[in-house]
């Protein structure tokens, strides 16, 4: 079977600046690929190439069989892909029931495939049920970061995009947030999520991609990752791996 998202030698600049110097990667259907790298490797430009919000230089993005280049970025979303972006980025003034209908405003579902999407979302955050008439710039961080997945959830992607979900957030909600992105993987939804916790993210993550300035320097299965020196050394603390054990 076709990859459901395969990444092939692309380019992204933003003016001057290259981002991206030909990315190759792929994700299969129900994986978790996670994406590594230090601040500014590129990993926000990749997602948001996939997303359709940044233009694509060269290479191709594609979904199945349909090229994503120049798709506008509700079209990728109807396809399937949706993306929950860095910094949370919650309509704040709106309540978080709005902003959760407002992730499936784009995909245009039907009453009751919007209340079901809720549901799910509901199942998966509680918090997030008790809050429903609260406005979204009113939650705490930690809220606004599951509100933020909530909403990416409501159009029921195949292809989930998570951008750092785990920082900022204090311990405890950090291993909830990995325990819930595992939960929505085990649903049915293929991810691929950037973060900086490399120990956690290849905890549940079947491969990754480590970025560096802009191009992949190392990418594998997560065992291997794990046990690579050079990547323990650089994003994993050292010896970090065998104490956390
Ligand atoms: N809108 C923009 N205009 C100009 N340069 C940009 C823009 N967005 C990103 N860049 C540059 O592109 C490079 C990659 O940035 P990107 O945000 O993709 O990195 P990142 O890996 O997500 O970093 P971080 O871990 O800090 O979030 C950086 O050098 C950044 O300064
Ligand atoms: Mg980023």
């Amino acid at each position: 079977m076709a990859p459901l998202l395969v990444v092939e030698d692309l380019y992204i600049s933003y003016g001057a600046i290259e981002a991206l110097k030909g990315i190759s990667l792929y994700l299969d259907e129900g994986e978790i690929a996670c994406v590594l790298g230090a601040n500014g490797a590129g990993k926000s430009t990749l997602l948001q190439a996939i997303s359709g919000i940044v233009p694509i230089r060269k290479g191709t993005i594609t979904l199945q069989t349909d090229v994503l280049n120049n798709v506008p970025p509700y079209e990728i979303v109807r396809k399937g892909v949706s993306q929950a972006p860095e910094g949370r980025k919650v309509f704040s003034t709106l309540t978080v029931e709005e902003n959760l209908n407002l992730g499936a405003y784009t995909r245009k579902k039907k009453t009751d495939e919007v209340t079901e999407a809720k549901e799910r979302v509901f199942t998966l955050f509680p918090i997030l049920k008790n809050r429903r008439k609260q406005l979204a710039g009113t939650l705490s961080g930690g809220e606004q970061q599951m509100l933020a997945i909530g909403r990416a959830l409501m159009s029921t992607p195949r292809l989930l995009l998570l951008d750092e979900p785990s920082l900022g957030l204090a311990p405890i909600l950090v291993n909830q947030i990995f325990t819930i992105i595992r939960e929505i993987n085990e649903q049915g939804t293929s991810i691929l999520l950037v973060e900086q916790n490399a120990h956690k993210a290849l905890g549940i993550a079947q491969k990754g991609y480590v970025l560096e300035n802009g191009l992949v320097a190392t990418s594998g299965s997560a065992s291997e990752l794990q046990s690579n020196q050079k990547i323990q050394e650089a994003y994993l603390g050292g010896s970090a791996l065998k104490n956390n054990k």
